[in-house]
């Protein structure tokens, strides 16, 4: 595994809890050498709750939301992508907190309607959405439909006509745009399999079919570039083609945009290298390049929208462990065993994610250990943090990752039959377990 490869020069940063800065949630405070979050103290919730155990700082999911709205404005929606992390309480604090959802398939649509999330808010997304999947939007009144393909305009005109129905839909387009990020994550460059290709015309071509279609009702365009974006200029260079895309509508068809919606993408600060991009800044870069391109092509505004998931959701996650065992192979590395590992966070092995973490009981100490935190699976290529600084570790202290609230949960497994973590929310010193851990029953529910 070359990402298991050991740099000779890495060495311990000695850093303290409160020096890891952005990597941090909102609430995260030292006390007596332990840390909290949303006044809880994250030892004692450890050994209350059990571990691996997730836990979400509702205060840090809240001030991100809410610094969404207030960068775009009233005009604009946030919806939340449901993909980051997904419950039916994370679906009612987005209700509380007046906000849309994006969901990608049948599976999270069921969760936020069995939530009481209201579907006129409710954006749906896939690149192959299944016949099964759109009847249940269409049936459930979803607000907006994002089409992919060609196959799916056909789709949702003929399932909106036997309901009834017209379809409010957006288009999903590639702007041809390689954002900077891991090319797994990276959507909207010319070689993707997302959406209409803008310039071989295919986009211009599906806006005809939609407005022509009885049942549906084109109102506006949908990109998304990437994720884990921290250079927000290719946020500008796709308003720019967007905003001239939109014009050729206009002059070809007479099609006027309403909703321009730029998906989501914007960065988290996972270790303490990494320079975030406030929301603020995106927010304004979206509003003031929105307006000015679409000026210059004498075009009305259209409102925004944005479907944020990792900025919200992934500093907001903490995620504990306890230590089982610890192997310092001399000259090689020191392995930390934790009781979780690639089954509740796949991102290290998948794309060389990068965390930082700390003992959760030893939280005011610095970190002079150089450690690698092993997964409890039969892999080895099953790590959770290569190389990375901690306090001075022991069995049965409490570790704690960092930055773990985004696809995290969501992408997790049952892979060795692990049983998922329970999901703890944190806020103003009370916990709230808003997902039980799985239990063996849970594993075995679907063997007949
Ligand atoms: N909208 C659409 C259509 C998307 O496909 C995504 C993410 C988002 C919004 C939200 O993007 P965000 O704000 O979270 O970057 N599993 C990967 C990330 C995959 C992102 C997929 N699409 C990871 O763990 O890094």
């Amino acid at each position: 595994m070359a990402q298991l490869a050991h740099d000779p020069n890495a060495c311990a940063d000695g850093r303290t809890t409160l020096e890891l800065g952005a990597v941090l949630p909102k609430t995260a405070e030292v006390h007596e050498n332990h840390l909290f979050v949303g006044g809880v103290d994250m030892a004692e919730l450890a050994r209350s709750q059990g571990t691996a155990l997730y836990v979400m700082d509702v205060a840090h999911i809240k001030q991100q939301l809410r610094a969404y709205k207030d960068a775009l404005g009233s005009n604009a929606r946030v919806a939340f992508a449901g993909k980051a992390f997904l419950n039916k309480a994370m679906v009612r604090l987005l209700k509380e907190e007046g906000c849309s959802l994006d969901v990608s398939g049948g599976g999270e649509l069921a969760i936020a309607l069995a939530a009481g999330f209201d579907a006129a808010q409710i954006v749906v997304h896939g690149n192959n959405k299944t016949e099964t999947e759109l009847s249940e939007a269409i049936q459930a009144n979803v607000g907006l439909i994002v089409v992919d393909c060609f196959e799916e305009l056909g789709r949702i005109e003929r399932i909106a006509a036997t309901h009834n129905r017209t379809q409010r839909i957006l288009l999903r387009l590639r702007p041809g745009i390689v954002a900077d990020t891991h090319e797994f994550i990276r959507t909207g460059a010319e070689d993707s399999k997302f959406g209409f290709g803008i310039s071989n015309g295919r986009a211009l071509t599906a806006a005809r079919v939609a407005l022509a279609a009885e049942h549906l009702q084109l109102v506006g365009i949908h990109v998304h570039i990437g994720s884990q974006i921290f250079d927000i200029s290719s946020y500008a260079e796709t308003i720019e083609v967007l905003a001239e895309f939109a014009a050729t509508l206009k002059t070809e068809i007479g099609f006027t945009l309403e909703v321009l919606d730029v998906g989501g993408g914007l960065g988290s600060a996972y270790t303490v290298a990494d320079e975030l991009t406030a929301i603020k800044e995106l927010g304004d870069l979206l509003t003031s390049h929105t307006k000015a391109c679409f000026e210059q092509h004498k075009l009305p505004q259209p409102a925004l929208m944005v479907e944020p998931g990792r900025s919200i959701v992934a500093t907001a996650g903490v995620t504990l462990y306890t230590v089982g065992a610890i192997k310092d192979i001399y000259d090689v590395r020191c392995y930390v065993a934790i009781d979780g590992g690639m089954t509740d966070n796949i991102r290290t092995a998948l794309y060389g994610a990068q965390y930082e973490a700390v003992i959760a009981n030893k939280a005011a100490e610095r970190r002079e250990a150089l450690v690698t935190l092993a997964g409890k699976h039969c892999e080895s290529g099953d790590v959770v943090a290569i190389d990375a600084s901690l306090q001075t570790p022991e069995i049965g202290d409490i570790v704690a990752v960092f930055g773990t609230g985004a696809y995290n949960a969501t992408m997790s497994s049952n892979y060795n039959a692990q049983v998922r973590p329970a999901v703890v929310f944190v806020e103003d010193g009370t916990e709230t377990v808003v997902q039980r851990r799985e239990t063996y029953e849970d594993l075995m529910a679907r063997d007949i």
